[in-house]
């Protein structure tokens, strides 16, 4: 470990909150942080993503050489499928042009529609909202569990009426929501469960694949996921039916699959690319190995991170038996860092070359809600009264706390090397030892 040892850091945690060394194993890097005119600690890039070799190059150029460049006339995208639903533990995986497009078929597949309701995780990207709205149903959300950056699954209970139809929990950042809660409920109230899992891919839920309990699993391959072929997506599914139901919808509704399926439903056109599933194939021969590596830096860093007061790495629900970490998030108290807001902290981090960013923005208040909410669709749709009743429902204090105190470091950090992650501690203890300074500066 460069300057500074695990022991040492949790001498760092007690010397008077400042995770100043009292001497002994800490040596803290010399100097002061970048923001007041030190030199950057983090000196090189963090690991540089996509990996890749001539490996992808030749899968690209045999299916070119090919000339079956869609899932109709080739077969990359099918044997994609199966190898992957081989690893999910389902009995289907469907391909698709995107994470965006998995969640909107697999809600079309269940038939969600205008007056239904749908409750998701609030601490996600865009499109797990955007999926609801453009089914027109309502969007409802259940609050955040401050501790896991998690949906709060003892919420969903409360969140449900008799127009709710489908949940979407999301399985934030390599992390596995609270399976056991969310299937109890689920199972109770008779609630079909979309697994939105486009962050964890390989994660497991008492050794069990996140994304196979629900009634799908939607995975996104896009450019920054741990596995990616710079855009795709996938459901899994153990439900024939069901499957049935994407793999039409995904292709315009023209039942392609099974004829049982012609002409019974309309669709649209979401079909992962032989170009895609080729890439795709071939990061996946890559994936366990790297995945395997995040999980030992993303470890050792939580381990140091832990011990430095303020920061509050998310914790596992003990039910996750893997957590394959699409980056760390933890939470940043400026308590500890003389009152400096976390704006500031992000820009000294910044210097320090320290790829971190501050996560999502609170999605109940995004102006694109309301403006959906307010558009001529849903204003025929929904009363007045039901949808100020809906913005009432979407208050959310715990997840508003997350959001001003969220940290992500980026997930192509894991891929590079174990100095990296001392260095992104020490980058935090030297900001949190001249916070007064750089809060100032
Ligand atoms: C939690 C979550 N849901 C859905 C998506 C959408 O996936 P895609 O970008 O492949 O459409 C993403 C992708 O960033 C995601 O992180």
């Amino acid at each position: 470990m460069s300057n500074l040892t695990r022991r040492g850091m949790l001498a760092a945690g007690s010397a008077a909150g400042l995770g100043l060394a009292r001497g002994g194993a800490v040596k803290l890097a010399p100097g002061k942080p970048a923001l007041l005119g030190g030199t950057p600690l983090f000196a090189r890039p963090s690991g540089s993503w996509p990996i890749f070799d001539e490996k992808e190059e030749k899968a690209l150029a045999e299916v070119v050489r090919s000339g079956h460049w869609f899932r109709g006339n080739g077969d990359n995208v099918k044997r994609f499928e199966e190898t992957y639903a081989q690893l999910a533990g389902t009995k289907h995986c469907l391909a698709t042009s995107s994470g965006t497009a998995a969640l909107q078929t697999s809600l079309a597949a269940l038939g969600v529609g205008p007056g239904d309701e749908v409750l998701l995780a609030p601490y996600t990207f865009v499109a797990t909202l955007n999926v609801i709205l453009n089914m027109y149903a309502l969007p409802v959300f259940v609050d955040s569990d401050i501790e896991t950056a998690q949906i709060d699954a003892r919420k969903i209970d409360a969140a449900i009426t008799k127009n709710t139809v489908a949940m979407i929990p999301v399985h934030l950042a390599g992390n596995v929501a609270d399976l056991d809660e969310i299937m109890k409920v689920a199972k109770a109230r008779k609630i079909p469960v979309v697994e939105d899992t486009c962050q964890s891919h390989l994660s497991e839920w008492r050794g069990k694949k996140a994304g196979s309990y629900g009634a799908t699993g939607c995975f996104s391959f896009q450019a920054s996921k741990n596995l990616n072929c710079g855009e795709g997506g996938a459901i899994i599914t153990n439900d024939d039916d069901l499957y049935e139901k994407c793999f039409a919808y995904h292709w315009n509704g023209t039942g392609q699959h099974n004829k049982n399926y012609v002409d019974v439903m309309h669709g649209t056109k979401f079909l992962m690319t032989e170009f895609q599933a080729a890439v795709l194939s071939t990061q996946l021969e890559r994936l366990e190995k790297q995945t395997q590596h995040r999980e030992q830096n993303a470890r050792y860093l939580t381990s140091m991170l832990k011990e430095i007061p303020g920061i509050h790495p998310a914790a596992m629900y003990p039910g996750c038996t893997r957590n394959v970490y699409h980056g760390l998030i933890f939470r940043y108290n400026k308590e500890h860092f003389a009152g400096m807001p976390k704006e500031k902290f992000l820009k000294a981090l910044g210097a320090e070359h320290v790829p971190a960013g501050d996560g999502y923005d609170a999605l109940n208040k995004r102006r694109y809600l309301k403006n959906a909410l307010n558009s001529r669709g849903y204003q025929r749709i929904y009363s007045k009264q039901r949808l100020a009743q809906l913005e009432e429902r979407n208050q959310l204090p715990v997840n508003d706390r997350l959001c001003q105190e969220v940290v992500w470091v980026s997930p192509a950090t894991f891929v590079s090397d174990r100095a990296h992650m001392e260095q992104i501690a020490e980058a935090i203890l030297r900001i949190q030892k001249h916070a007064g300074e750089v809060a100032r500066a």
